[in-house]
């Protein structure tokens, strides 16, 4: 099959030009104007912007959380990420503690394999660093091509490990070419703020804020920071949030150390005064919290300071029956929120719209910087000659309302109902083919592929 995508606007992070793209099979075979090229199927790409497909590097599908299991699987959850802009997605294997690594990539497989609609690769969060784990570092990154590893420094009792094997994970991480991704938060402190407040029966959404005060996060990002920095291995903070903790990343840059940080799209957008709605605040119980208006103001010039890499979703949908298991106790909610179809539109009405950030800014963030921070560059992130055809065709002036009613994902809320946004995902090619085509889904389960990622460079 040959596409010929004519008179687009071509941006990617550094060119931006009206011209066409000749796609054969699953690869962009030629970029220029006028192209000569005759192709099965023309594109007439006049008046929209052609952009590298979305990836988001934090989604947890089919996941096995607080009880229960987020509510995207594989399939709804990718194609719902398609319909946005997104054609990659990088999701969160849990290692069972006293368990093998080897065994929780297999009970992902047994939910991921055959199922997914657009692609997607896996992270691996170690939660049980001992000599036996430590043995299957190397395999999981030559053999899997899963290059990075996931720590939690919270959720003390289930997924939590402490700076003991964080170091030595670290050590062995770098020894095979991988990078360690963190969600820097002070557990034990957090532990303890929970425990407080329970005691003294406060125990709506609104408390799940306040047992995540900013210094949590500030704090173990610095330490998260120096233990990278003392064993060389490159360092990505997921979902970072604030202030706070992104000075202590700044801090660190003092001594010439690259961090790499990485924030959400709800951090951008959403404030912690969705927690004074009662029960409601449910909607947006997630980990770490919603902060401040400054926060926000401190992100978008960390985007533009190069100190923020990534926007990504921490995609964790749960349903409102599920959300409801935490209604008499705050500690109980699942953690977590549907994001994953809006990052795309969101951080363009929001960002570029509103003149927050450049265009060639939006492209980094949204595709190009997590395919090299994770090692699928250039054959993902880029639209360029030989890279995979991933390609997003986007109205830069259609207006569209976010709504639980419209929306694809499998969940029945919406964390951004009402929201009104200017820019819309029109058609999507994943790997050479349209899989989205104006509200429709051309492509079933199975289409998406597992992509084994390289190991990383720490560069971008
Ligand atoms: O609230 C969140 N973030 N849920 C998913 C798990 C995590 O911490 O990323
Ligand atoms: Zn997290
Ligand atoms: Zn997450």
């Amino acid at each position: 099959m040959s596409i010929l995508i004519k008179n687009g606007r071509i941006i990617t992070s550094s060119s931006d030009f009206i011209g066409d793209v000749y796609i054969q099979g699953e690869k962009i075979v030629a970029i220029g104007q006028n192209l000569p090229h005759k192709a099965e199927q023309v594109i007439d790409a006049k008046n929209k912007l052609v952009l590298p497909g979305g990836i988001d590097p934090h989604v947890h599908l089919d996941m096995p959380f607080m009880g229960t299991y987020s509510s995207d699987n594989y399939e709804t959850g990718t194609r719902a990420a398609l319909f946005g802009g997104t054609t990659m997605v990088i999701d969160f294997i849990l290692q069972t503690q006293g368990k093998s690594l080897q065994h929780a990539l297999d009970q992902w497989k047994g939910r991921s394999d055959g199922n997914a609609v657009g692609d997607y690769s896996f992270h691996m969060a170690v939660t049980d660093f001992n000599p036996d784990t430590r043995q299957e570092i190397k395999k999981m990154v030559e053999e899997e091509g899963i290059t990075s590893f996931k720590t939690f420094m919270a959720y003390k009792g289930a997924l939590m490990i402490d700076d003991r094997q964080m170091v030595a994970l670290m050590e062995e991480v770098k020894r095979c070419g991988g990078m360690v991704t963190v969600h820097a938060t002070n557990g034990d402190m957090i532990d303890y703020l929970i425990a407080k407040h329970r005691a003294e029966g406060k125990l709506s959404p609104l408390y799940h804020y306040l047992s995540q005060p900013e210094v949590t996060e500030a704090e173990a990002s610095g330490r998260f920071a120096d233990m990278a920095n003392y064993t060389g291995v490159p360092g990505y903070i997921v979902h970072l949030t604030c202030e706070g903790a992104l000075n202590a990343v700044r801090n660190a840059t003092r001594r010439n150390q690259n961090v790499f940080v990485e924030t959400c799209i709800q951090y951008l957008t959403l404030d912690a005064s969705l927690y004074n709605k009662d029960f409601d605040g449910a909607k947006w119980v997630m980990s770490p919290p919603l902060r401040q208006k400054k926060d926000q103001e401190t992100l978008w010039a960390g985007i533009n300071q190069g100190l923020v890499q990534v926007v990504a979703t921490d995609h964790c949908p749960f349903k409102w029956e599920q959300k409801l298991m935490g209604k008499d106790d705050f500690s109980k909610i699942p953690n977590g929120h549907p994001a994953i179809e809006h990052r795309f539109e969101l951080l363009f009405s929001e960002g570029v719209n509103k003149g927050r950030i450049s265009l060639h800014k939006f492209v980094e963030i949204i595709a190009t910087n997590p395919a090299k921070l994770f090692g699928v560059f250039p054959s993902k992130g880029s639209i360029s000659v030989g890279a995979d055809a991933d390609i997003v065709i986007f109205d830069p002036k259609q207006k569209h309302t976010i709504s639980a009613d419209t929306h694809h994902m499998n969940v029945d809320y919406s964390a951004y109902e009402g929201w009104k946004l200017t820019g819309k995902t029109k058609t999507v090619l994943l790997r050479g083919k349209v899989v989205i085509d104006n509200d429709t889904c051309l492509v079933d389960k199975g289409y998406g592929q597992f992509i084994k990622r390289n190991k990383v460079s720490g560069k971008i």
